[in-house]
């Protein structure tokens, strides 16, 4: 099966956006100079799959800031949503996480960066993510758009390394153990 790789930012109460999807608590961070490993990271990937939240925030991004072939998983999205700037670069699916990455494989890729807190959340609830980078930030939001949700099971994590930067920044990066796959998510 093809492996889901997690590389996201997070508040230290585990918010990855605000409840508006704005992301200023994490650019005003003093990150300048530090490299917190995302480009050896993406480049192992062979493509990235967000849920539709993410991709309406980074469709509005002057410059598009992905090489790799991106997925958006969207039940709701038209066609239109995609920009004809973007056409070649991004296609919808309403595939369910264990049949996309079925499909996936079958187009040749191994490793997938997967993207957006709730697609983050089914992926996990479907056995699909094996490796974790989760970077923290020194602020406490109080709400937001969650990383972490329910699941049916605990999930063991097998941490791997961490880093502390000048800034405050935090990176660990776990293995994510396997548990029982399912293919209802
Ligand atoms: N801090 C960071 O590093 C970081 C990284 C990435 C994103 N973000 C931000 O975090 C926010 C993400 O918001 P989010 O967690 O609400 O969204 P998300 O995971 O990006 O998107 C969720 C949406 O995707 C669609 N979807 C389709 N299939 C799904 C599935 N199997 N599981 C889950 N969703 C599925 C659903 O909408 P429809 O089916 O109705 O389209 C769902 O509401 C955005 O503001 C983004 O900019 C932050």
């Amino acid at each position: 099966m093809v492996r889901g790789h997690v590389f996201i930012a997070q508040s230290l109460d585990g918010f990855i956006a605000r409840s508006d999807h704005e992301l200023d608590w994490l650019e005003k961070q003093p990150v300048e100079g530090e490299e917190h490993g995302y480009g050896e990271f993406v480049e192992g990937m062979d493509g990235i799959v967000m849920g539709s939240n993410t991709f309406k925030q980074v469709k509005n991004f002057e410059i598009w800031p992905y090489e790799k072939p991106v997925v958006v998983l969207s039940q709701s999205l038209p066609p239109e949503a995609i920009p004809d700037r973007l056409a070649d670069k991004v296609r919808l699916t309403r595939a369910r996480p264990f049949r996309l990455m079925q499909a996936l494989k079958e187009e040749g890729w191994n490793n997938v960066y997967v993207d957006g807190g709730s697609v983050i959340q089914s992926f996990m609830r479907a056995d699909l993510i094996r490796e974790m980078t989760v970077t923290t930030v020194p602020i406490l939001l109080g709400h937001g758009r969650r990383l972490f949700g329910a699941l049916d099971r605990d999930v063991d994590l097998k941490l791997e390394e961490v880093h502390a930067f000048p800034s405050g920044l935090v990176t660990t990066r776990y293995t994510v153990l396997p548990g029982e796959t399912s293919d209802a998510d």
